[in-house]
């Protein structure tokens, strides 16, 4: 059955359709820790796990794990909301401060951004990313509502620079601009320097970054530290800016799903009074805390993956592929026909992420997994290669 993926993460119809239980198949197209969740945080939802528990409403505004999150982080509660997934803060910041509005989406990448914003009634507006190119082209389709490979476009690798993206910012100020850093799919990961390089270009702009994959990398960092200081010394001006986290990915919380994010008090207060109550359920808030109390098991798992990571791109470019550099789990791979090469892998119960969707229709995206996973896909791909045109 070919299929053009928008996530990475199981499709159910799909598996349904094939006869395939989800147990069965192995997901390179997840970006998600595959030594997850800590057994601390299993343990620990199977000790609470009572009628009582599951029959109680939860703290809707997530107080003790505000107060944890903003320790980590070094700010106060108050600059911190807790949401259902990072997905569920993207949709709630589009409909607070997209509506009828530009929004620059530093592309290509996730597809929400553009999805939200539509759906709130306003504009995305699609800017390759340094390193990147957008070309405009008629045959790629609209997928569902803003998936950035939809409305004519299509990204290719390029030698374009920091300046340009900026210089393109400034001549559009836009109202609202998306960056995930590091980016999906592309794992690059810009510099502080280089983030508030580009921040110079549209200052005014409300600047959301998606650091959703940010503790996959080797020297994590985070622009939450300008949260506080948002307008930089400069009488307020715009809400300056929002930078948001997942534990979906670092804690492998894919069943329950937990994203935060921080920002400015007021701004969080503005955001609170339209978040839907309850929104994060009781198990995910015992998770999460669970989960802040195992920082190292995080920083050993994501750089035993790197490892993995490394080693998997090595295999395959004695393949004769060529994997693009990355800094975190994931990676792009130019591969000719990504949906044929996904539909390949999933006849051999692997799945890859189809980069159509992302408007890289030549580019399949693997998340590495841990060493005997990464050497079955290795070897179905070596044999791909064997093949008349090997798809690449
Ligand atoms: C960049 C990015 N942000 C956010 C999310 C969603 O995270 P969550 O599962 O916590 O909603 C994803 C999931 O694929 C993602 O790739």
């Amino acid at each position: 059955m070919p299929t053009t993926s928008i996530h990475g993460t199981p499709d159910y119809a799909e598996l349904d359709a094939l006869g395939l239980d989800p147990s069965e198949v192995v997901y390179f197209s997840s970006n998600i820790n595959p030594y997850g969740p800590p057994p601390s945080v299993v343990e620990a939802v199977q000790a609470e796990i009572s009628r009582s528990f599951l029959a109680r409403y939860p703290d809707s505004r997530s107080q003790r794990l505000r107060e944890r999150i903003g320790a980590y982080h070094g700010l106060p509660p108050g600059a911190v909301l807790v949401g259902n997934g990072t997905a569920d803060l993207i949709w709630l910041l589009a409909h607070a401060y997209g509506n009828n509005r530009n929004a620059a989406i530093l592309s290509p990448t996730f597809s929400e951004y553009a999805d939200g914003v539509i759906m709130a009634g306003g504009h995305p507006v699609y800017f390759p990313l340094p390193g990147w190119q957008r070309i405009y082209d008629p045959s790629a389709s609209r997928r569902r509502v803003g998936a950035a490979g939809g409305f004519g476009n299509r990204f290719a690798p390029a030698g374009t620079t920091v300046e340009q993206t900026r210089k393109a910012l400034e001549a559009a100020a836009p109202w609202l601009v998306f960056i995930c850093n590091p980016n999906n799919p592309t794992g690059e990961y810009l510099t502080p320097g280089e983030l508030r390089y580009l921040w110079e270009g549209a200052p005014d702009a409300l600047w959301i970054v998606d650091e959703a994959y940010a503790e996959f990398t080797e020297d994590p960092w985070s622009a939450a530290q300008w949260v506080l200081s948002a307008t930089n010394g400069r009488p307020a001006r715009g809400p300056g800016w929002i930078v948001l986290r997942s534990m979906t990915k670092d804690f492998s919380l894919g069943g329950l799903r937990l994203g935060y994010l921080l920002a400015a008090p007021s701004t969080i207060e503005r955001l609170q009074d339209v978040q839907p109550p309850w929104s994060v359920n009781g198990v995910a808030q015992l998770a999460g805390l669970v989960a802040l109390d195992e920082l190292t098991w995080r920083e050993e798992t994501t750089a035993r993956l790197r490892e993995e990571t490394r080693a998997l791109q090595a295999g395959l470019r004695a393949c004769g592929y060529a994997p693009l550099p990355t800094s975190v789990s994931y990676f792009l791979l130019p591969v000719g026909n990504a949906q044929a090469m996904r539909d390949r892998l999933v006849a051999e119960r692997m799945f890859v992420r189809d980069c159509t969707s992302f408007g890289l229709p030549d580019h399949i995206r693997i998340a590495s997994r841990p060493p005997e996973e990464n050497a079955r896909l290795l070897e179905v791909m070596a044999e791909f290669a064997r093949l008349p045109g090997g798809g690449f």
